[in-house]
């Protein structure tokens, strides 16, 4: 086989590009331009003006990289293109429109004809209506890329070495046209029908015809009855759901030549190797993205131009290729994470249906997690405005005259008010002795009040010297306790607009370890106490076994519980959170994982629900009645189908919500040591979002929130009422204060002493971004 270094010696490569959709066409553009000797052969089956499929989607920064490529095909595409700025959202009799989104679609055929023309211009052979041989009898070719679409013959034959995983979504849909006219935006129409709710996605691409994609979930699918369909009635039935938006105008299938009703499942792709020996995978092939991040075609264009650049910028062919794995691997992987969020948005629509037209767009907008508060500010700063006066308007009953950012808003629950959503999330400090508070935690505690948060959790703060987690943890069960837990308390209230939580637990299984920032979760090296648990199931091989509960033993935990609130009502605590999380007592009462029970407490949810209900029931009658409570519970174990799971946290969450808890805290782990967390972003907001949406109670989020922005959004798009930030808090207590300077928002309020120091803050602020503007 010929290297790369040959054919920059002036000897040309054999290429043999199996499919000629947007991707190997334009792979095959590519690379005649780098070099016009290379041999280039496209094998397609279709004739050159079939095609499956209405509009292509792409976006401006999409545009310029195929315009680096090549001006001319890229030119002609542009004067193809249609542009729209708008996305229109119809839902529950209402339209919403934002603008800002920038987009351009062109016709499948109309592209592929473009890139055809070209292609041949540069002296590509294209074989039409060819349908590609086995892989092993192109094998007198340098290369083989196997850009033969979704259903990939290539990737079939040597599944082995690129270890394809194909997910098979579970939403319908079908791709459809028509001549009605959706020229001033991108539209999503969404349509409660006696079936269930069906929505479309539609855009134009060309004067004369717009794509109408129509998706709903499996289960409305089948009551439709388009399972037993052909392609002209399942037509007849979308234009009687969506008549009014249709205008006179029919819709139209082009994808007759399909067996059966051409209804999809959108398959995502990924594969571990794109490359094997001289063979080479490209596209849909290789890496789906699904249609709801309109970029399938982008993908296979651009994945095409890196392929090319690297042939002819590698030495050899393999180091083209292992370039182009890893390098271009990592942008489609973003891309399919974006496409990821998506379609699951679009999976879960049901759970949204409950929004507010406003919110419900919101959270539309902002579904693939790649578009934030902020940068919807940027694309359409009225409507954006607008969606937070309403934000405000159903927080406060009132409406604004101008708007401010969701995080300020206040938050009213029982007979409390929070000046704004910010929380400073329960973090242990390991810094007491015999539990009892100290100098540290009154300047910890006063801190992050005087740092702008609208809440403040304590640590979790043990009912009993058994229940504390390690030797330096805080508690409330003793009459010192009571009094410097109360120093702090009133200093908070006297001093700062905060409110505080007392956070309140029992260790478990997990008690009697050692510090945090020493071996967390191990026992102590000396003085360990005995630990009890809902069975004897040890935290770890290296942890003690701990004593399985006998009913009396839950009295007396319960008691203890009720004797903590009792203080913390008694010290003037605004709120009270009972720990249900991270593999503590309550925590293994719930989980699967460490509840063997086989009596009335352990087995189904609600046995294992039943004795921290108890507990929470006991509690709420002992604390005053115009004060909240909050639960913190672990949303996933993340062991798979052996623990909990987000779905089965919905049904925890209920059960709570039911019994009067206030508000859920969603947290996730720490429950067992099999624990595989996938981390990230905002990890823990989709269990937030799923159980405020499904199981209608407020909720908490936590978990790797770390700046204004994704606060703003979490709290806009509904995914949560409240939002907590524990490390952000350790850097920096005047994380909200500074929050609100980066918003250049005033109406926060800082303590009198440090007016001087806000002012200059502000000040500092708007000159940097005056400098920027002028830059
Ligand atoms: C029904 C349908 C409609 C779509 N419509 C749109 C749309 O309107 N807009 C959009 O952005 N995306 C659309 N997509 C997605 C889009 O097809 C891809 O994301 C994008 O085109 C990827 O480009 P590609 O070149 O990798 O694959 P494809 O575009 O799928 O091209 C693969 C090509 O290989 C050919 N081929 C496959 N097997 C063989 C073989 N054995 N022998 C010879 N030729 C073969 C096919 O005929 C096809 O032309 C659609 C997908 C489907 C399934
Ligand atoms: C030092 C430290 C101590 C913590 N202690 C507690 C605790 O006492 N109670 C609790 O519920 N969570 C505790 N957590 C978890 C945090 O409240 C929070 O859920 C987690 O750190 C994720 O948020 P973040 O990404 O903003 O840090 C602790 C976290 C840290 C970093």
């Amino acid at each position: 086989m010929l290297t790369l270094d040959q054919h920059k010696g002036n000897r040309h490569m054999r290429a043999a590009v199996l499919g000629g959709g947007p991707g190997g066409l334009n792979f095959a553009i590519s690379l005649k331009l780098r070099n016009a000797a290379h041999d280039v052969l496209v094998i397609e089956r279709n004739k050159p003006d079939d095609t499956f499929g209405w509009g292509v989607v792409l976006s401006d920064e999409t545009l310029g990289n195929l315009h680096s490529n090549d001006p001319v095909s890229s030119k002609t595409i542009r004067d193809s293109f249609v542009y729209w700025d708008d996305i229109a959202v119809h839902y529950r009799g209402t339209t919403m429109r934002s603008g800002g989104h920038g987009f351009s679609g062109i016709g499948r055929k109309r592209l592929l004809n473009i890139l055809q023309e070209r292609a041949h211009s540069l002296g590509v052979t294209i074989e039409f209506e060819t349908e590609a041989g086995p892989v092993d009898s192109y094998r007198d070719y340098d290369i083989v890329v196997g850009a033969d679409g979704v259903n990939s013959r290539v990737r079939a034959a040597h599944a082995d070495a690129f270890r394809p995983d194909i997910d098979v979504r579970v939403c319908k849909y079908i791709w459809l046209g028509t001549h009605q006219k959706f020229d001033d935006a991108f539209t999503f129409i969404f349509e409660e029908t006696q079936y269930g709710w069906i929505w479309v996605h539609a855009y134009q691409f060309d004067a004369e015809i717009a794509t109408f994609i129509v998706e709903c979930s499996e289960s409305t699918w089948h009551r439709a009855g388009f399972d037993r369909m052909n392609v002209e009635e399942t037509i007849a039935v979308c234009e009687a759901i969506f008549a009014k938006y249709l205008g006179d105008h029919r819709l139209m299938s082009n994808a007759r030549h399909l067996r059966g009703s051409a209804w999809l499942n959108f398959n995502r792709v990924l594969c571990e190797r794109w490359s094997h020996n001289n063979v080479v995978l490209l596209g849909d092939a290789a890496a789906t993205a699904h249609f709801s991040v309109g970029s399938g075609s982008k993908l296979a264009m651009e994945s095409a131009i890196a392929l090319a650049n690297y042939l002819d910028s590698e030495p050899d062919i393999q180091s083209a290729f292992r370039r182009y794995e890893d390098e271009r691997r990592l942008e489609v992987l973003r891309l399919q994470n974006a496409a990821r969020n998506s379609t699951e948005w679009f999976e879960d629509v049901e759970r949204y249906f409950d929004l507010d037209p406003v919110q419900f767009n919101y959270s539309l907008l902002t579904r693939s997690q790649r578009i934030s508060h902020e940068n919807l500010r940027q694309r359409d700063p009225q409507w954006l405005s607008s969606a937070e006066k309403w934000f405000e308007k159903k927080a406060t009953g009132r409406t604004p005259n101008s708007s401010r950012p969701p995080m300020f808003v206040p938050f009213r629950v029982r007979g409390l008010e929070l000046a704004n959503r910010v929380c400073v999330s329960p973090m242990a400090q390991y810094r007491a002795k015999d539990g009892t508070p100290n100098e540290w935690h009154f300047v910890h505690y006063a801190e992050r009040a005087k740092g702008g948060a609208g809440l403040v959790f304590t640590e979790m703060t043990c009912v009993s010297p058994e229940g504390r987690i390690s030797p330096g943890c805080t508690g409330l069960y003793a009459p010192e306790h009571e009094k410097t837990w109360k120093g702090i308390v009133d200093f908070v209230h006297r001093e700062t607009d905060a409110k505080i939580a007392i956070q309140l637990g029992h260790s478990g299984a997990k008690g009697s370890t050692q510090l945090g920032w020493e071996e967390a979760d191990a026992p102590l090296t000396a003085g360990n106490w005995p630990v009890l648990a809902p069975s004897s199931v040890a935290w770890s091989p290296q942890n003690q076994l701990p004593r399985e509960m006998s009913r009396s033993d839950m009295d007396k935990i319960r008691g203890e519980f009720v004797h903590s609130a009792e203080m913390a009502a008694r010290i003037g605590f605004d709120w009270l959170e009972l720990h249900y999380a991270h593999g503590y007592l309550m925590s293994s009462f719930i989980t699967p994982l460490t509840n063997r029970r086989t009596d009335e407490y352990g087995g189904s949810l609600e046995n294992r629900m039943r004795f921290p209900l108890e507990v929470y029931c006991a509690v709420r009658k002992a604390w005053p009645d115009d004060k909240p409570i909050s639960v913190r519970i672990s949303a996933h174990d993340w062991v798979g189908p052996d623990g909990v799971r987000p779905q089965d946290a919905v049904g925890i969450a209920r059960i709570l919500a039911e019994a009067g808890v206030d508000l859920i805290d969603v947290s996730a782990g720490q429950t067992s040591i099999r624990a595989r967390p996938v981390y990230g972003r905002m990890f823990q907001t989709p269990f937030s979002d799923r159980i405020r949406n499904e199981a209608g109670v407020a909720t908490l989020a936590v978990g790797n929130i770390y700046e204004p922005d994704h606060v703003n959004s979490i709290l806009m798009a509904g995914r949560a009422d409240l939002v907590c930030l524990a490390r952000p808090h350790l850097s920096d207590p005047y994380w909200t204060l500074h929050a609100a300077a980066d918003l250049r928002y005033e109406g926060v309020s800082w303590p009198k002493p440090y007016w001087p120091g806000r002012d200059q803050l502000y000040r500092l602020k708007s000159r940097a971004e005056a400098l920027t503007r002028k830059v």
